[in-house]
């Protein structure tokens, strides 16, 4: 890992230097380049420069000139200073602090005041739910706009701010920021992998932001994080990693956490922490009279996760509960005394209870490869209705896991008297790093727009999460964060994309991608429609081009099962998730003859998925073993599809860096040239994987491209590929 991102660093230091040699001359010739201050990203899309266009602006100033808010809980306060802050940056000019009767913007709850109350205009088909908001414009006799920022609750008010917030950064007229809005689901939680000791699994931007060994006290970075968090909506967030050091609800470290909850608190957020499984037993084991287990039945461990729910719920503001990882790769869990998952979550979920508490119960169990796919079905589909009421499942969107293509996993069709969340992951574990533009929301707009009974038969997975379980209505969505400590946060600017779309999705899962891109782009570099397009349509294409030069038509997972799931290496995952041989690729999970998998899809799924006639093409090879010269509905043979994909994907990569390249001048210096020495790092990396998996597939199958040459050479131990006469290679 160390040594990865040392290599990162140095190929990203070293394209950044060739490209300020390179473009220098055209920089310093461009006027407006002059203008554009350098930015670092820290600020990510929480940016006020002052409105550029000139009858917007005036329009604002002459609006926007006080604010007043009812109600005087901390979540509306910082709302309030976050619409001062805004105003002022988009401005110039500072809001004045007046009488609602008279304020040019009021916030507040609906039942704290009159003003408020008579401003809500009766629709019978919107019902206001608790962290829903409705922002009202009315115009004024003197030719200004008043505008009314509504919730039943602080946090709905606080999302109704920053929703306005978003507007006034898209330069809005004042006419159309009416809104009224409710979010899809009611949990919208970022999930931390951050280890006690500060690094982060999976994470590829440093160490974690929330820095244990200085806490209590708060810094800037925890301020700026609740800040970012509670603009996109998010409401909850889980700060270590689930592989859970027991150490994180021991007295001291609950301690030290308690300012960083209550200010979470403050912007709307409830604080989660991951348990280790076995804390009763690992925490005891200095005692005079120890817990020698963690079995739920046992009643001394019953009462020690009570006691400690109660010490927990008692010292951290808004308090929300427990993700738990148990018996996966590893961990501990209720298996290990014969329990099921049902029995080790209910324990727990009992724990909290009487606090308001919840369990988020994590399925991501797995025993060998031969039923990777299978097990997590066949383990949590019969205890379907056993979860108590307090109890989430928190499912990954695949059964794999995180790949950049996956079939939706079956278990959310199938578990619908337990409730759900679907577990995303924004940090790029299989999909490039902070290294490769990878923006994932088009793939989460699939997952959750997902059919679960079959092609043409909801609900869908966002209806189930929306809905909740048959029994109750308990909602929510999940995504492993892409924060660190690195300046940008996100380790590449372009990461932030994700980070974004993420919360946004959460709070409306119908959302188009690539409007949100578009909203980011604008919010993170400005409104130049040049750049909005250019790098709208990148981030729009990305994940197809990642998959393009890694792994098409359901292939998943080529990369070193026990390394940092980076570096191209197909060899080293066959059996475990496809079997190339001579003949052909893939891997036969059909109920006929293969691992089983598509049996455990509701039938229109199965008769979909088990034929190679009727299986989507991108996910093919993830359910089908195919000969190499498998038509595909393209009229593409399987093999000359892989050498295809893979050489296109690398134009793709090339047409990024080219299509970004064009902008100097147009972003700021700095991030201009960050983002040129990611695209160019991306570039040769894209090269890497193209040259390792075309040449593991020629090696096996012998089979010539048809469409271009090239030879293989082996250099220096490694495999690479040489153009031929067509010189196709960017
Ligand atoms: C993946 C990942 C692990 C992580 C695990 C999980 O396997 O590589 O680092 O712990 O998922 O989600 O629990």
């Amino acid at each position: 890992m160390a040594q990865y991102q040392l290599g990162r660093r140095r190929l990203l230091q070293a394209s950044a230097l060739a490209f300020a040699a390179a473009a220098a001359p055209w920089i310093a010739s461009t006027a407006s380049a002059a203008r554009l201050v350098d930015e670092d990203g820290y600020d990510l899309w929480l940016r006020y420069p002052l409105v550029s266009d000139a009858d917007r602006l005036e329009q604002y100033r002459r609006s926007l000139t006080s604010i007043a808010r009812h109600g005087d809980g901390p979540v509306l306060a910082n709302a309030e200073a976050e619409l001062r802050r805004a105003i002022e940056g988009l401005t110039g000019h500072t809001p004045a602090d007046v009488r609602a009767s008279k304020a040019a913007i009021v916030v507040g709850r609906v039942q704290d005041s009159a003003v408020l109350r008579s401003s809500v205009d009766e629709d019978r088909d919107f019902r206001l739910r608790e962290q829903g908001f409705v922002i009202t414009s009315v115009g004024a006799r003197n030719g200004r706009r008043r505008i009314f920022v509504i919730g039943h609750t602080e946090r709905g008010v606080l999302s109704g701010v920053f929703h306005l917030i978003r507007l006034l950064q898209l330069h809005t007229p004042l006419s159309k920021v009416s809104t009224r809005q409710n979010p899809a689901v009611g949990l919208r939680m970022m999930n931390h992998w951050d280890n006690r000791s500060g690094s982060i699994e999976r994470g590829y931007a440093g160490t974690t932001i929330f820095g244990w060994d200085d806490l209590p006290v708060i810094s800037d970075r925890h301020v700026d994080y609740a800040r970012a968090m509670a603009s996109i909506g998010i409401n909850a967030s889980v700060i270590n990693n689930v592989n859970a050091d027991a150490d994180f609800i021991t007295s001291g470290m609950l301690d030290k956490l308690a300012p960083l909850a209550a200010l979470f608190h403050s912007w709307g957020i409830s604080l989660w922490l991951s348990v280790d499984y076995a804390s009763p037993l690992v925490l005891t084991t200095d005692d005079e009279d120890p817990i020698a287990t963690a079995d739920p039945a046992d009643p001394r461990v019953r009462q020690w996760w009570s006691a400690k729910a109660g010490e927990i719920f008692s010292k951290l503001d808004g308090f929300g509960g427990f993700l738990v990882k148990a018996n996966s790769e590893g961990r501990p869990g209720p298996l290990d005394y014969g329990r099921t998952h049902a029995e080790g979550a209910n324990m727990l979920a009992k724990a909290v209870r009487p606090h308001g508490g919840k369990i988020v119960w994590r399925s991501f169990v797995h025993e060998d490869f031969s039923d990777w796919a299978e097990y997590q079905y066949r383990t949590f589909a019969p205890l379907d209705g056993d979860f108590d009421d307090n109890v989430i499942l928190q499912t990954k969107y695949g059964p794999i896991d995180f790949q950049v293509r996956e079939p939706v996993h079956p278990l959310f069709g199938r578990m619908r008297r337990t409730h759900q969340m679907v577990e995303l992951q924004l940090t790029q574990e299989y999909t490039g790093h902070a290294m490769h533009t990878c923006y994932l929301a088009p793939m989460w707009r699939e997952v959750l727009s997902f059919p679960t009974q079959g092609p043409v038969s909801g609900p869908t997975v966002a209806e189930i999460l929306a809905e909740g379980s048959l029994r109750k209505p308990c909602t929510g969505i999940a995504g492993v964060s892409n924060f660190g400590n690195d300046h940008d946060w996100t380790g590449y600017q372009l990461g932030a994309a994700n980070t974004y779309a993420f919360g946004r999705m959460c709070w409306d899962t119908d959302t188009d991608p690539r409007d949100l891109a578009e909203e980011w782009v604008r919010m993170t570099f400005g409104t130049d429609a040049k750049v909005t397009r250019a790098v709208v349509d990148i981030l729009a294409s990305s994940r197809e081009t990642y998959e393009a030069y890694s792994s098409p038509l359901g292939l998943g997972y080529f990369t070193n099962p026990g390394g940092d799931h980076f570096e191209p290496n197909p060899r080293a995952t066959l059996f475990q998730s496809h079997h190339t041989t001579a003949e052909g690729t893939g891997f036969d999970r059909t109920a006929a003859t293969g691992s089983g998998f598509a049996g455990q899809y509701p039938k229109a799924w199965q008769d979909v998925y088990e034929s190679p006639d009727t299986c989507p093409d991108e996910l093919l090879l993830f359910m089908h073993w195919v000969r190499y010269d498998h038509r595909l509905r393209s009229g593409s043979t399987v093999i000359q599809h892989i050498y295809d994909t893979h050489f296109q994907g690398v134009e793709e990569a090339h047409r990024f860096l080219l299509a970004w390249r064009a902008l100097a001048g147009r972003v700021d210096g700095q991030r201009h040239a960050d983002i040129e020495a990611a695209f160019t790092a991306q570039l040769e990396h894209a090269r890497l994987w193209r040259d390792v998996v075309v040449g593991f597939y020629f090696d096996y199958s012998r089979r010539v491209d048809e469409r271009r040459s090239w030879f293989q050479v082996a250099l220096g131990g490694r495999r690479v590929l040489l153009g031929g006469r067509a010189n196709l290679l960017p």
